[in-house]
């Protein structure tokens, strides 16, 4: 079973959850408090960075990649939890919660700037 690191603000926890299990659900049911809102990869709430291990979790989603951009994501600062599987140990911590703005301007749209 892999075992999952996580340096929390409150506190850091060892927990072994499934291989192949979701890394948020999987945390959460185990009563480790990461952050999260939508569960659907779209708000951001669950942005985790992945210290050791980042070949231990499943490829990032669309959703990963568009929302926290690919630089990132395939370095493993950022990963979103809900999105991940998990098949070996891993060491993450999750950042403060933040406002990540998924608002993008269709073309030929003009914005609030333009008049
Ligand atoms: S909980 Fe919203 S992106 Fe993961």
């Amino acid at each position: 079973m892999p075992k999952v690191v996580s340096y929390l603000p409150d506190g850091n926890r060892v927990t072994e959850i499934k291989k192949g299990d979701n890394l948020l659900d999987a945390m959460l049911d185990k009563g480790v408090p990461l952050s999260y809102d939508c569960k659907d990869g779209v708000c951001g709430s669950c942005r985790t960075k992945i210290i050791v291990g980042k070949d231990n979790v499943s490829n990032p989603t669309f959703q990963e990649r568009q929302l926290l951009g690919h630089d990132e994501v395939d370095r493993g600062l950022s990963r979103l939890a809900c999105q991940m599987t998990v098949e070996g140990d891993l060491e993450i911590q999750q950042y403060a919660p933040r406002s990540i703005s998924t608002t993008k301007y269709a073309p030929g749209v003009p914005n609030s700037t333009e008049d």
